[in-house]
């Protein structure tokens, strides 16, 4: 109708929100670029593909796909609570990780409440926040890492709720264990803390500490975690919150009633039980994040060492690496679009991808175009 303003109407939080940009997709890249064939290392996407255990069980749910989901994700609830020895009460399965992150701030955030976050973080904590009015206290990263102690420096009477990431994206560096548990003795305990640990499995073992021993008596502690990225679930859009049972029952409410489809749960519980490819996906991770360290050096690049699966690069003496890279078919993520300007991020491949993305790098730096 002519003279109708939708933004008029909408809630000025969400008029003035961002837009989250995913970065090119390969579609994209052919479409406007003519570019065929290509390759996409920027979505910290599993280069393994799922597990065949989960497709398997995948397809044989399909066939139910006119009868709902379980809404409570029973099953996999039960299962996770199995394996991560806690209890069920303290389980929330969500439509991907960014669900929980996105509850958390419905069921606690109002106009003017403040939130902690990294700068620069994963998008969506800011993005979730926003749009329920809340102000951003940004803290700066201190040599690629999360600045506790700035971060507890930024917590005040408002505060609602601290987002930590870790391993942290878009760099790819860990909280230790020792200043995780400095920081949880100083929390002041009247606000959340988010722990989100998209890719926690990809931590070298002798990095990781297990982030769910720190709950008793800490209800206000809430981990996510997902089977988008070692799983090699994201198309199924399935994760899940670790957290007090009050906190739960919160996040319960403002949940849709069947958050998760049927597809996913199924696949998500037979990829818990697939070990094998859990174990091969940190493997091929390992020895390709160990080559690529191999050749940026041989390169010239610097970079951030990680332990996600994905590795930042500082673009150096050729300011436009990522598009020099897509000119030979391969996407990555831009550092401007993540807060790191100067940078590119770069998801680890599997042999053959990262074979390619070798052959592109050391054609840049020879050809020097
Ligand atoms: C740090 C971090 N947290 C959460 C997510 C969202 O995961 P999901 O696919 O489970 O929504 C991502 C996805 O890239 C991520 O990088």
């Amino acid at each position: 109708m002519d003279g109708f303003d939708a933004r008029r109407l909408a809630r000025r939080e969400v008029v003035d929100l961002p837009v989250y940009s995913p970065g090119r997709s390969p579609e994209e890249a052919a479409r406007d670029l003519g570019i065929s064939d290509c390759l996409k290392m920027a979505s910290n996407e599993n280069p393994l593909g799922p597990s065949p255990l989960a497709l398997r069980a995948a397809a044989e749910e399909l066939k139910k796909a006119n009868v709902y989901p379980d809404p409570e994700s029973g099953e996999l609830r039960d299962a996770l609570a199995e394996r991560l020895g806690l209890d069920r009460e303290c389980l929330l399965v969500t439509h991907g990780a960014d669900e929980a992150l996105d509850l958390i701030a419905y069921a606690f955030l109002e106009p003017g409440d403040r939130v902690v976050v990294a700068d620069p973080t994963f998008s969506s904590y800011e993005l979730a926040a926003l749009t329920m009015g809340a102000v951003i206290d940004k803290v700066p990263l201190k040599d690629y890492r999360q600045d506790l102690e700035a971060m507890l420096g930024a917590v005040g009477p408002r505060t609602k709720a601290v987002f930590l990431c870790s391993p942290l994206n878009p760099t790819g560096t860990a909280l230790g264990m020792e200043e995780w548990e400095r920081f949880l003795r100083r929390f002041p305990g009247d606000a959340l803390l988010v722990l989100d640990e998209a890719y926690v499995d990809f931590m070298d073992d002798e990095e990781r500490w297990e982030s769910l021993a720190y709950f008793e008596g800490r209800p206000w502690l809430v981990v996510t975690r997902t089977f988008s990225k070692a799983h090699g679930l994201a198309g199924l859009r399935v994760g899940y919150a670790v957290c007090s049972p009050q906190v739960r029952e919160l996040l319960e409410k403002v949940k849709l009633p069947f958050n998760v489809n049927r597809v996913g749960q199924a696949a998500a519980l037979a990829a818990l039980d697939d070990r094998e490819h859990l174990e091969r996906t940190r493997e091929v991770n390992r020895r390709g994040k160990e080559r690529l360290y191999r050749v940026l050096e041989e390169c010239g690049f610097d970079y951030v060492p990680t332990q996600a699966n994905f590795i930042l690069v500082r673009n150096g003496s050729f300011p436009d690496l990522g598009e020099r890279l897509l000119r030979r078919g391969i996407i990555v993520r831009a550092g401007e679009a993540l807060g790191l300007p100067g940078h590119v991020r770069i998801t680890v491949g599997d042999e053959g991808q990262n074979d390619r993305l070798e052959r592109a790098l050391r054609e840049i730096v020879s050809d020097g175009d």
